[in-house]
């Protein structure tokens, strides 16, 4: 199990297939529901097992101190295996390296203990996706 960057065509095709899979799919949502405007600037990593990709996630900024995690997704095989924390500590490392003071998310409320293990708090209750996913924002500074 290892840590990459998606690079050639078939990596994103990859990458965005488990993306879909996962957050859209399951909502009946079409293929392309899964991208936004930020993917092209964005910093993308996913968790390889040999050809195979199990997890993905991604990091932008929102300012120079304001780093922010979306689309973290690990297939449902390969859950509670540490796929989601290695993806969250590797991005964590990035966003410190280029400057952030503290990272946020929205998490689904599914999501919430996987991200409070990972020392993130809940900082306010925000939207709800597709008429049944909650969402809360949490933040973790990065110098604790
Ligand atoms: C949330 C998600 C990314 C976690 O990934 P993961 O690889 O299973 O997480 P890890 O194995 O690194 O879990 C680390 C710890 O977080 C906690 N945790 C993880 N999933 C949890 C869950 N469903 N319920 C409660 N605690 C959970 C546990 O304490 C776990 O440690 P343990 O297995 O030793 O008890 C994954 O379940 C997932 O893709 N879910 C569906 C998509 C989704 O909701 N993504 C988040 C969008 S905001």
């Amino acid at each position: 199990m290892k840590i990459c960057e998606p690079k050639s065509d078939d990596d994103f095709k990859k990458y965005y297939e488990l993306r879909w899979k996962i957050l859209r799919e399951p909502w009946n949502q079409p293929r392309g529901s899964e991208r936004d405007e930020m993917d092209d600037s964005a910093m993308h990593i996913m968790v390889c097992i040999g050809d195979e990709v199990v997890g993905v996630s991604r990091l932008h900024f929102n300012s120079d101190e304001e780093a922010q995690i979306r689309y973290m997704a690990v297939d449902e095989r390969y859950r509670r295996k540490g796929v989601g924390t290695m993806m969250l500590e590797e991005l964590e490392r990035r966003a410190r390296e280029k400057g952030a003071r503290h990272v946020v998310l929205n998490a689904r409320e599914n999501a919430v203990d996987f991200y409070r293990k990972n020392g993130y708090t809940v900082v306010e209750r925000t939207y709800t996706l597709f008429n049944s996913i909650n969402h809360f924002k949490m933040r973790k500074f990065l110098d604790e």
